[in-house]
């Protein structure tokens, strides 16, 4: 807070893209930039978990020099740059790496329409890949009753394992491994989800930006065409309302 000439207390504010966001101590440019409802890309943040900075997708500059908004603090006076063009390409060129580095199959996905890749490459102009795809061949996990785990669509976001360990109190899933062998590891003594304490009601299940874990016994109950990121772009709905929700439990 910073008095004014009238002595009364103003919020701090930084300049996003020229708009004026005010910001609480301690908040980082991206929840400052949510509570503003202005979209920045992002895909391993979530609100409600501890911020990961492991995609890059959220780099923006501030005063001139890159950094993820999701873990760097809001800093008072600054300038940051959201939507320039060369910003945008360097997201699509993250996006493009990420769909050619698994399995993105989206025609025969459940999560199509509901998927925060695909509506973040729609929001960024990404149309078609351009790099090589490299066809990963990791076993799918469909020993649980009901839960699967499709480990060539993950996109490595560990947000199953922060909410599965901050959220359910579990700690199912881990980060194994590092660069193109880095992998989400099932923390059960065979590896297997059937024999972790995953519970299909868990928030692990749920928080899954792609569709690399998804329920059992339901597939396809909204019709593909009236799904959230068929309605409207990821810009608009996204994960505001829990940005919101996030806030109000604090
Ligand atoms: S399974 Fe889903 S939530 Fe977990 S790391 Fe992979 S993409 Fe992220
Ligand atoms: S959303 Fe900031 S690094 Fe992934």
């Amino acid at each position: 807070m910073q008095p004014n000439s009238k002595g009364v207390e103003m919020l701090a504010h930084f300049h996003l893209d020229g708009k004026q966001i005010p910001f609480q101590p301690g908040e980082t440019i991206m929840q400052a930039a949510m509570a503003a409802g202005v979209y920045i890309p992002h895909l391993c943040h979530n609100p409600k978990f501890t911020p990961h900075g492991s995609c890059r997708l959220c780099t923006v500059r501030l005063n001139g020099r890159p950094v993820a908004a999701c873990t760097t603090p809001a800093l008072a006076e600054s300038e940051v740059e959201n939507s320039s063009e060369a910003l945008q390409q360097d997201r699509r060129t993250l996006l493009q790496m990420l769909f050619v580095e698994g399995n993105h199959l989206c025609p025969g996905c459940e999560k199509s329409g509901n998927c925060q890749l695909q509506a973040v490459a729609y929001f960024c102009g990404m149309l078609a890949p351009e790099l090589t795809h490299l066809y990963p061949q990791h076993r799918l996990d469909a020993s649980h009753p009901d839960v699967v785990l499709e480990p060539n669509r993950c996109i490595l976001c560990a947000l199953c394992v922060r909410a599965s360990e901050e959220s359910d109190g579990k700690g199912v899933f881990g980060m194994r491994g590092r660069g193109l062998g880095q992998y989400l590891a099932v923390n059960s003594t065979t590896g297997r989800l059937a024999d972790s304490e995953l519970h299909h009601q868990d928030r692990a299940v749920e928080v899954c930006p792609v569709g690399a874990i998804l329920p059992k016994h339901k597939g396809f109950e909204i019709p593909i065409g009236e799904r959230l990121y068929d309605q409207k772009p990821i810009s608009v709905v996204g994960d505001l309302a829990d940005h919101r929700q996030a806030q109000g439990e604090r």
